[in-house]
């Protein structure tokens, strides 16, 4: 591949990728390393994870404040496209993959890099992720891959960068692996390797306890143009303000929290915990606003198209030509998906109460079963003559 000269490098101000500075360049001769830490609602301070880039070897420190470009570019796409991967996880770290990669392209392209690099293990789905997502913006980039590639322990890694003055981590360190983002945390590893094994209260931030939750009811109502959600309780909000207070709302009523066995691209099982508060709203409170709003065949035809899509987004393929296309499709649907959901939030459940639309296409003199009914109940006889006659004729065939 040969050696790469100025490489940018994502950066998170832990061990891994604080050592990936000096390694890049002591033992792969890069020699201009940029690193760039992306902001997206994490909630670290980053003034001084700027300062330990520079004091472990950087040549350049960026900090990016992208928080309002991964609500709205990549989290809110995926609430209109109802995604859960497995059915369950809302890809709250996997839809900051495809972002970060953009924001290192960009970069590389600004500061007349050759190379980007990241600090993920060879485990896990981020790697490709990252990897992929590069390809597709930039095919000429070289990717570089140290942690994938240096087989350090973790004590090996810590006594690495001691030599280069980086400090190890001051308290011990946590057991967890955990990636935290706006859209929510995941936790990884330590006693959760054990399936069988509960997930402490400790490894929860974003989610209250249940036994410490309100017992009252909250409701709050979710406002959506075009599937996009715009209002909290009549008040319009922007993106990040939206999701910033769904999640402190739903959280305090320890809604979100997830706990499952997760299928990964390379093929590994995993014990993963999450907490999504608001994202798992707002998906829950999207659907429900698609069932009044889409007509039968395009609510059940999209069940399988965001099947797919999920699974895209979790395996990597963000930026490719089948997600762009399911994008016009899901796009094109959410034209009429417009209106507000009523959620009640009590003891770690969100249960959709309400939903009205300018757009609906709940008729009640359709469905009532009062007196101004206006269904024709004989066209029944004839629809079911025609609809059964398949299996009237296969059951004459078997049964005589
Ligand atoms: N299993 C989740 C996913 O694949 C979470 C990954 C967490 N990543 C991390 N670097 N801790 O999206």
């Amino acid at each position: 591949m040969g050696r790469a000269k100025k490489a940018v490098l994502a950066y998170s101000g832990g061990v891994d990728t604080s050592v990936c500075i000096p390694y890049l360049k002591e033992e792969w001769g890069v020699e201009e390393v940029i690193t760039l830490a992306a902001d997206l609602g994490q909630g670290d301070e980053l003034e001084p994870i700027r300062e330990k880039a520079l004091k472990s070897g950087a040549s350049q420190s960026l900090v990016a404040d992208a928080t309002e470009d991964f609500i709205t570019n990549y989290a809110f796409p995926s609430i209109q496209a109802n995604a859960l991967y497995e059915n369950r996880y809302p890809l709250s770290t996997a839809l900051a993959r495809p972002l970060i990669a953009k924001l290192l392209v960009d970069a590389a392209a600004e500061y007349g890099a050759d190379a980007v690099a990241h600090g993920c293990t060879g485990k896990g789905n981020d790697q490709v992720r990252f990897d992929v997502a590069i390809a597709a913006l930039n095919p000429n980039l070289k990717v570089l891959t140290p942690a994938r590639e240096w087989g350090m322990s973790r004590e090996e890694t810590i006594a690495y960068g001691e030599r280069f003055g980086i400090p190890s981590p001051v308290k011990k360190s946590s057991p967890y692996s955990i990636d935290r983002n706006l859209l929510g945390r995941s936790i990884e590893a330590g006693p959760l390797e054990d399936p069988w094994t509960e997930p402490l209260e400790e490894v929860f931030l974003m989610t209250q306890a249940i036994a410490q939750t309100p017992d009252e009811p909250e409701y709050v109502e979710i406002g959506f143009e075009k599937g996009i959600p715009t209002r909290l309780n009549g008040q319009t909000l922007s993106p990040v303000a939206l999701v910033t207070q769904l999640n402190e709302i739903a959280g305090r009523h320890g809604v979100g929290r997830i706990d499952m066995l997760e299928n990964r691209l390379v093929g590994i099982k995993s014990r993963e915990i999450y907490e999504a508060p608001a994202l798992l709203v707002l998906i829950q409170a999207h659907r429900d606003l698609e069932s009044l709003t889409l007509t039968k065949d395009v609510t059940q035809y999209k069940r399988g198209i965001e099947e797919t899509y999920s699974q895209l987004v979790y395996n990597g393929l963000w930026y490719s030509p089948l997600k762009a296309a399911l994008d016009a499709f899901i796009v094109q649907t959410q034209e009429r998906v417009s209106g507000t959901v009523r959620v009640k939030l009590l003891k770690g459940n969100a249960f959709i109460v309400g939903r009205k639309s300018e757009n609906s296409l709940y008729s009640d003199d359709l469905a009532t079963y009062g007196a101004d009914d206006r269904f024709d109940h004989k066209a029944a006889e004839g629809f079911i003559y025609v609809w059964g006659l398949p299996t009237r004729i296969w059951a004459e065939k078997l049964r005589g």
